[in-house]
């Protein structure tokens, strides 16, 4: 059932008239590859299983550049969320390492058999989930001051001046004051990513982040992912609107069994896709009718 709703939520945001109150967002040329540079995140080997039998990702490659937005499209179980979560460091590896910026962010130790991580980068990133998980008994401004004043002992006036800044750049003035539950969905996700705006990440993720909401929604807040992106924010997106794929995408990333299956510029992966897989999957969700 649940695969049947996202697929026709596929087919509306294929078409080409977007829903009302989607605005173009002012996206930079495509970035260029910089020989030379150093990636921001390199990903090498990367396992993950849960428990004794469940092997979720086996022996991932990814790099990103500093000037990428990756999105990871790919089948269902595949792995993407497993991806987001041990790079936003919530869950332990078992093989690989994950470099952030030329520095160790993550590895296994093989012989402690535990998970290095390096907390100083964990802070540089930050994270969106499909589902809100916004501070239900706190109004926005705190919501949005809380880890600023606690984590970083950032003066409280400081960190409210910020954070009326964000929310008046998101088109939420109105609601600071306003309590969760007195929001719609696509606010609460503007919110939580204001929220995670304010610690001044050096990457952003954000999973499925538009998928629980009405489709009247989803525009507000691809439109300020788009502004984000436009900023030139390094970010790594995990969506099944294929439309905003395109939009938002320097690269796209194609994963699936836990590996990444091929990676492209848009045009490359939505016209020319080099394997059977990806040309399955794409098929799948870009030509139901
Ligand atoms: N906490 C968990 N415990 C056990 N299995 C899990 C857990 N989280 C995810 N999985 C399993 O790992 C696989 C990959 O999940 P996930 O990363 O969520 O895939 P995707 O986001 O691509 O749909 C799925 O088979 C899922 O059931
Ligand atoms: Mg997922």
């Amino acid at each position: 059932m649940e695969q049947v709703m996202k697929v026709s939520r596929l087919m509306k945001h294929d078409a080409d008239a977007r829903p009302a109150g989607w605005q173009e967002g002012r996206l930079p040329a495509r970035p260029t590859l910089q020989a030379g540079t150093e990636p921001l995140v390199s990903i090498k080997g990367l396992s993950k299983q849960y428990g004794p039998t469940v092997k979720v990702l086996k022996g991932l490659d990814l790099d990103m550049r500093h000037d990428d937005r990756l999105v990871v499209i790919g089948p269902s179980g595949g792995g993407k969320s497993t991806l987001l979560r041990v790079l936003m460091g919530l869950e332990t590896i078992d093989g690989g390492t994950v470099e952030f910026n030329g520095r160790p962010y993550l590895s296994f130790d093989e012989e402690s058999r535990r998970t290095r991580m390096d907390l100083s980068i964990r802070k540089q990133i930050g994270m969106v989930f499909q589902n809100y998980t916004l501070f239900a008994h706190l109004d926005v401004l705190r919501n949005l001051t809380l880890a600023p004043c606690k984590v970083k002992g950032e003066p409280r006036a400081e960190a409210e001046r910020r954070a009326t800044s964000l929310l008046d750049r998101f088109g939420l003035s109105s609601k600071t004051r306003a309590y969760p539950a007195q929001l719609s969905g696509g606010q609460k996700q503007r919110v939580a990513i204001a929220r995670a705006l304010m610690l001044d990440p050096r990457l952003m993720l954000f999973d499925e982040v538009t998928s629980a909401l009405d489709p009247e929604l989803v525009a507000e807040v691809e439109t300020v992912i788009l502004e984000l992106a436009s900023q030139g924010m390094p970010m790594v997106m995990v969506t099944h609107d294929m439309w905003f794929a395109r939009k938002v995408a320097s690269r796209i990333v194609f994963c699936a069994d836990g590996v990444v299956i091929e990676s492209g510029t848009p045009d490359e992966m939505f016209k020319h896709p080099r394997h059977t897989r990806t040309r399955e999957f794409l098929n799948n969700v870009l030509h139901v009718n």
